[in-house]
C-alpha cells in the first residue's frame, strides 16, 4: 500500500482488516502472528469499530471479559481455540480455565475505552451494557492495587515482560538478567517462522520469558505468590499511567452509574499518583522510567512509555519541562515521533521490535496525553507523524522511526483502529 490512496480509501481499507481479523465477537491483532484475543489490542480495537459498528466494538470489550478471572484479575490472552502457529500456547501457561487464557495481564486500557465508547457515541440503548461492564472493570483495577502494588505507591508492579506491551524494551534488561533461565528446557518459537528474526526479540529473552512463565505456571497461578516472589517484578511507567488515567475514566463512568462507594474507591487509587510520579521519576536519567522493585534500581531507559506522564495526568512543572526537552530532543533525531527508545541509548535499535521502532497505539496515548495536558503543537505533531507512517506503508505493527519501513507483522488491527480513530481524521 502507498499513499497513493485517497483517505475514503484508506478508511475503507482499514475497516476491511478489521473486518478480516474479526473471529465473531473478538479480533485477532493479525491473523498469523497473534491468532488470539490479546487484552489490548482488543479494547483498542473496539475504538475503531465504534467508527462505523458501535453495537460491534461493545462487544469487544465484552467478549474480553467474559475470560476474567474470579479474583478480577484480566488475562493478556484468550485462546477462544487452539492455534499451532504460536508459541507459548494455551498448553504451556496451563491456566486451567475456560476458556483457556494466559496466566499474566497487559496494560489496562479497557476503562479508557469504554468511556470514550460511552462519551463520544449514541448512549441510547448502551445504558445497561456499560452497568454490566463497569463492575467488571472496577475489579479489574481493584486486582492491579491488590496484587500489583505491594509498596502502595500507586505504582503497576509488571510480573513479565509481556505484561507491559512492549515486550523486549530496554527496560527489561536488568531486572530480566537476574531470572535463572538454566532449566528453561528446549521449545521452539513461532514467531520467527512468521517474521524476520532481526525484528524480534533474541533467544536469551525468549528464555527468559519462559522462565517467568514457568514460575507462574509451578504457582498454579496464585497471584500472592508471584506478587511475594516472582523473579521478574518491575514497576513500570506505562502501565502505571495507563492504570492513572484509566481510574480518571473509570471515576467519570462511576458518577454516569452514580455509584458512590466506587467513586470513593477509585478517588483513593487516584491520590496515589503524584507518589508514583516521584517513585518513577529517574534522578539519574532525568526522566520517567520503571523501576525495579527487587532491587530498588531505576532500569535507567527513556522510552515511548517515558512520554505517557501526560496521558496519567502525573503533573510536575519541572518535570514536564524536562520531559518535553526530551521530546524536543529526540525529534529533531528521527523523521517520525515517538521511538520506542531514546535514539541516543547506544541499544537504540531502529527495527528491532520495542527498542526503536514506532507504534501508532502508543502514539495515540502518547498525543493523547499531550493534547489534555494544552501542548497542542505536540499532540499534532505526534498525530501528523502517525498519520504518515501509515498512509506511506500501510497498516503494520511497528515503524522505523529514522526511515518509516514497516517492521513486523502486516494487517494489524490496532494500527487500523487507530486511522479509523484518531490518526487519518
Ligand atoms: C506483542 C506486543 C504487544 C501486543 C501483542 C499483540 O506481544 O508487544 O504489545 O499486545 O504483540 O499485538
Amino acid at each position: 500500500m502507498t499513499s497513493t490512496l485517497s483517505p475514503a480509501q484508506m478508511g475503507e481499507a482499514a475497516r476491511q482488516i478489521l473486518i478480516g481479523n474479526d473471529r465473531g465477537g473478538y479480533t485477532v491483532p493479525n491473523g498469523r502472528v497473534y491468532p488470539f484475543q490479546w487484552n489490548w489490542d482488543s479494547a483498542l480495537v473496539a475504538l475503531g469499530f465504534a467508527t462505523f459498528d458501535l453495537d460491534r466494538a461493545w462487544r469487544e470489550v465484552e467478549t474480553l471479559f467474559k475470560a476474567q478471572w474470579p479474583d478480577g484479575f484480566l488475562p493478556h490472552i484468550v485462546f477462544w481455540q487452539d492455534d499451532a502457529g504460536y508459541f507459548p500456547g494455551p498448553s504451556v501457561w496451563a491456566s486451567g480455565r475456560t476458556p483457556p487464557t494466559s496466566g499474566i495481564t497487559q496494560p489496562p486500557v479497557a476503562a479508557s475505552v469504554v468511556r470514550r465508547l460511552w462519551d463520544e457515541h449514541e448512549q441510547a440503548g448502551y445504558r445497561e451494557r456499560l452497568a454490566v461492564l463497569f463492575p467488571k472493570l472496577l475489579a479489574w483495577h481493584r486486582w492491579f492495587h491488590q496484587y500489583r502494588d505491594p509498596q502502595k505507591k500507586g505504582v503497576v508492579v509488571a510480573m513479565h515482560p509481556w505484561e507491559t506491551g512492549r515486550d523486549n524494551s530496554a527496560e527489561w534488561d536488568g531486572p530480566a538478567s537476574a531470572v535463572d533461565v538454566s532449566r528453561v528446557g528446549e521449545y521452539q518459537r513461532r514467531d520467527t517462522s512468521h517474521l524476520d528474526q532481526s525484528m524480534r526479540p533474541t533467544k536469551l529473552d525468549y528464555d527468559r520469558y519462559l522462565a517467568i512463565v514457568q514460575f507462574g505456571r509451578a504457582s498454579g497461578w496464585n497471584h500472592q505468590t508471584i506478587t511475594d516472589s516472582n523473579p521478574f517484578r518491575v514497576a513500570d511507567v506505562g502501565m502505571t499511567m495507563i492504570l492513572l488515567r484509566a481510574n480518571r475514566d473509570l471515576l467519570a463512568l462511576a458518577k454516569v452509574l452514580g455509584d458512590a462507594a466506587a467513586e470513593r474507591e477509585i478517588q483513593s487509587w487516584l491520590d496515589l499518583g503524584p507518589v508514583a510520579g516521584d517513585y518513577l521519576w529517574d534522578e539519574s536519567l532525568q526522566a520517567y522510567g520503571s523501576r525495579d522493585i527487587i532491587t530498588g534500581k531505576p532500569c535507567g531507559a527513556l522510552t515511548s512509555g517515558s512520554f505517557l506522564n501526560f496521558y496519567g495526568d502525573v503533573r510536575h512543572a519541572e518535570r514536564d519541562r524536562i520531559m518535553l526537552a526530551h521530546a524536543e530532543r529526540i525529534s529533531g533525531k528521527v523523521g517520525h515521533m515517538v521511538p520506542s527508545l531514546d535514539p541516543d541509548d547506544p541499544r537504540f535499535e531502529p527495527m528491532r521490535y520495542w527498542r526503536g521502532p514506532v507504534w501508532a497505539v502508543v502514539n495515540f496515548l502518547i498525543g493523547s496525553g499531550f493534547a489534555m495536558a494544552g501542548h497542542d503543537d505536540w499532540a499534532a505533531r505526534v498525530r501528523r507523524d502517525t498519520r504518515e507512517l501509515i498512509a506511506t506503508t500501510g497498516f503494520h505493527e511497528a515503524y522505523n522511526p529514522l526511515t518509516a519501513a514497516p517492521s513486523g507483522g502486516d494487517d494489524f488491527s490496532w494500527t487500523a483502529a487507530i486511522w479509523l480513530a484518531w490518526a487519518g481524521r
